[in-house]
Parts: C-alpha cells; structure tokens; sequence
C-alpha cells in the first residue's frame, strides 16, 4: 500500500498531514524565532553570531511525522543559511545545528543538507484549508532565505506539480495491474490520462516565469541551495564539518538541492521503462562533448544518486515499482494494438515535452544570468569578481579571465567557452549536456520508431 511508503493517495509524495506552521513544543521557540527573521539575519550578516549562541535542543521534543519534518526543514535552512551567508562560506556548522540536524536527518531518513523535501515538500501551506493545493494560488511557502515572493514562487510550482501529479500514482499502478492481467484496454485508459497529466505539469511549468524572476532566482536565492560537494572554487574546497561534538568529526560532501531529487519525475520514468545512463554515456551516437574534442565527462549516474537525496521509503518505493514495472515490455509484445502504442508513446512525448520546455527553463534562469555576471565582473576588479562569479555559478574550476597575447577578444571566448563547460547545477551536474541526455533517453523507447 502506499501509506507503506509514506505516499498519500491525495497528495502523493507531499505528506499527508500538512506541514506544521511551527512547532507545538515551546522547547523549540529559539528555533523557531530564528527560522522566522532568517532573512533579517541574512541581510545583516548576523545569522550566525546568533546560531552560534543557540543551545544545542534536543529532539526529545518531536513527536509526530510531521513535527520532524518542521524541525528537518527548519534545521536545513538555518544549516544553508548559515553556511552561506557570510562574506565567505563557513566550512562548519555548529552544534547547535549539526547536533539535531544529524538526529533528524536519520529519523527521516534524509541526508542532513537542505533537500527537495526541506525545501518543497514539507514547506508549504495552503492558504484556504477548503480548497486544492494543486492550486498554484492556494499556496505559500513556509520557510524562506530571502523573503521574496521570487522564492516562495519557485518552491511552490513543484509543490503545486508533486499536487497535481499525484494522481498518476495510484493510475499507473493500476496499470501495471492490467498489464499483467493482459488488459490492454484499460493500461491505454491509463496511458491516455496518465498523458493529459504530464502536460498539465508542463503547463504548471511554464508558471515558473510569472513570479519568479530569472536574475533574482541566479543571484539571490541559488546560491543559498548551493551543496558541499565540488564547491572548492565557491570557497568549500574540503565539504563541511558537522560539530556533533563526537570528536571524530570530518568534512562530509553533500549535494545541493535540486529538483533531481522529486521522486514523482523519477516515477513518470520508471513506470514508462525509461532508462537513464550514467552522464555522458550515449546508445548509439556520439556523445556531443566528445565530438568537440572534449575528454568524455566520468561516467556516474546522477539520476540515481540523487535518490539517495529523497526520504528514505520514497526511495524505497521507487526500486520497487521498478522491480515490477511492466508497461513497457506489454507495450512491445502488443506491437498491433495501435490504440496501446499511440497511448504510450503519447506518454514519452509529453514527458519528453516537460524536460524540453525545463531546458529552456535552465537556459533562461541559468546559464543567461551567469552571462550577464560574467559580462560585469570582467569590467570589475579580476580578484573580487572571479569569487562573486564562482559563488554564483558554482562552477568547478574557471581559470579566471585569461587575457594573453591573443587579445582580449579571443580571450573572453575562449574563457566564456570554458565556463559556460564548467557551469554546474546545485546538484552537481554539467546543465544542459546533462539534460539533454535525460531528455533525448525519455524519447528511446518509442515504439513507433521500431
Ligand atoms: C534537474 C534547474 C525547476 C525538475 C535540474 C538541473 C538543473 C535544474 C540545473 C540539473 C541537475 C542539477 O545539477 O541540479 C532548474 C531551474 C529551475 C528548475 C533553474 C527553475 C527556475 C524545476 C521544476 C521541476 C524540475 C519546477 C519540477 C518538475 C527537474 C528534474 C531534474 C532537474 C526532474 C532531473 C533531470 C531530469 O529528470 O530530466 N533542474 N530546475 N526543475 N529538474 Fe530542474
Ligand atoms: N538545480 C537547480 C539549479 O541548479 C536549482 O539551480
């Protein structure tokens, strides 16, 4: 059942219970008082003399599900906060966070970083109890770094999607249910809706651009999302210690959140039989880095990885609808049932269709602002703007502005090659190669081609 998963029937991979506002126990108000002037303490650059002055709570206090959740929530932000929000990165978190956020994490079975579910899933609130939350104008976001109605808007369009998508859960089950009892009928009533689904998440989207503005998005709120892992050049060479006051504390690499981590996307591609390959790692054509003379990016399989960043039994889940997912293999022995195959391939394209219209997304948020900083750093001072631009793009190893013989012309395009290469997402990944892979993979077992 799903419930075994901690899946709602209603709401899918959000929970069931909705987020707490805040936590009943008024053992947790220091916690509390500091999640909500987060911002003001970011401003003014005093986040952390007041975390490092906070006692280190116990968790004694949290009882239900959904009071962990808060606490994990609240602890990541202060966590990224924290880390982030000083002239340079603090390589260290302190008890008072390291301590509970290490406990929480492991009752949740979450890594200790801030999350998809910190963040998106468990940060959210209807604004009218009577009405849906997959209404993008029913939401509001709990907790934020900034304030701005730009992140709130970003957190809340996957909310809104993971509402709207919960639905094909239970629909693709029962469709792998049929396929096994040869149903062919019902698995294309299933494949049709399942379609009409996803192109209304693509549609939810494409709202991303209302009020989340691309500029604000790069400078102002991504870098608090930013993870520990690769991020020698954002100042974080070695990761983070977490001061559990254990005496055996080391520097620990974690991602940074990213939307790689919603388990209904990966969902939508297991139950359709889509493969994703290690990055860089193509059937049958040849890898677009490797034409333009690059070496072949290591061969490690992110999608995967970034399971290991989604609470624990949603993960679960996950292996095990992929241990029975069937849909595929049924569409391929009923290669005369035209209804069954359009229905399918209808599915591939419109989730072929979200991840395009998400590049296009990346490009607008991503890779355009990180021109623009790059453009005006070059007219500041190299030192100061190279870091500014290293936060900002966490990108693995820009060499600065290479001005040579070659002049400066020659020069800018070369280095604007070689960072726009290095650019990276808070998850880690080369972007766009990166998703264009995921989509062109979406596209491969379309039946009508064989
Ligand atoms: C992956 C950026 C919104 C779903 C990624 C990646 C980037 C990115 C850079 C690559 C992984 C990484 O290194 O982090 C963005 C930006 C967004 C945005 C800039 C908005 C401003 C969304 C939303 C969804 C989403 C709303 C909701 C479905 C995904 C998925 C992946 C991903 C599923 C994994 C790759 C795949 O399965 O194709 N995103 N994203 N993203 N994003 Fe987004
Ligand atoms: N994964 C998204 C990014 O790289 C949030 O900015």
């Amino acid at each position: 059942v799903l419930t075994d998963y901690g899946i709602s029937p209603t709401h899918g991979f959000l929970p069931e219970v909705l987020p707490l506002t805040r936590l009943p126990d008024p053992y947790y108000n220091k916690w509390e008082a500091v999640a909500a002037n987060l911002q003001a303490l970011i401003l003014s650059k005093r986040l952390r003399g007041v975390v490092d002055r906070l006692p280190v709570l116990s968790t004694i206090g949290l009882e239900h599900d959904a009071e962990w959740r808060r606490a994990y929530s609240l602890l990541s932000f202060m966590a990224h906060g924290y880390i982030w929000s000083g002239d340079s990165p603090s390589d260290r978190l302190p008890p008072a966070i390291a301590v509970p956020l290490l406990k929480v994490s492991q009752h949740l079975e979450v890594p200790p970083v801030a999350t998809y579910a910190a963040v998106c899933l468990w940060n959210f609130k209807p604004l009218f109890m009577d009405e849906d939350i997959d209404n993008l104008e029913n939401l509001a976001s709990l907790n934020t770094f900034t304030g701005s109605i730009d992140e709130s808007w970003f957190y809340l369009v996957s909310v809104a999607m993971e509402a709207r998508g919960a639905p094909t859960i239970a629909l693709m089950l029962i469709a792998i249910a049929a396929a096994r009892e040869n149903d062919a009928a019902t698995v294309t009533r299933c494949l049709n809706s399942f379609a009409e689904r996803v192109d209304d998440l693509t549609a939810l989207l494409q709202r991303m651009h209302e009020s989340c503005d691309p500029t604000i998005f790069y400078n102002r709120i991504r870098p608090f999302l930013a993870g520990s892992k690769n991020m020698a050049e954002a100042g974080l060479p070695h990761g983070v210690i977490y001061e559990d006051g254990s005496g055996t504390e080391t520097y620990r690499q974690y991602a940074g959140g990213s939307n790689a981590q919603s388990s209904l996307i990966q969902f939508f591609d297991v139950v359709l039989g889509i493969e994703h390959r290690p990055t860089g790692e193509k059937r049958g054509r040849t890898d677009e880095s490797e034409r333009e003379g690059h070496a072949p990016a290591p061969k490690h399989n992110f999608i995967m990885e970034m399971r290991r960043y989604m609470p624990g039994p949603h993960a679960r889940f996950l292996g095990d609808v992929q241990a029975v997912a069937n849909i595929r293999d049924f569409v391929e022995s009923n290669r005369t049932n035209r209804p069954l195959c359009i229905a399918y391939d209808a599915c591939l394209s419109m989730l072929r269709n979200l991840r395009d219209k998400h590049i296009a997304i990346v490009t607008r948020y991503i890779v355009v602002p990180s021109r623009e900083v790059r453009a005006r750093s070059r007219s500041r001072s190299p030192e100061v703007a190279r870091r500014k631009v290293n936060l900002a793009t966490a990108s693995r190893q820009p060499q600065g502005i290479a001005y040579d013989a070659r002049g400066a012309a020659a020069a800018k395009q070369e280095s604007d090659k070689h960072k726009q290469n290095n650019l990276k997402g808070t998850g880690g990944t080369a972007l766009i190669s990166f998703l264009k892979q995921a989509r062109d993979e979406t596209g491969e077992p379309a039946v009508e081609e064989w």
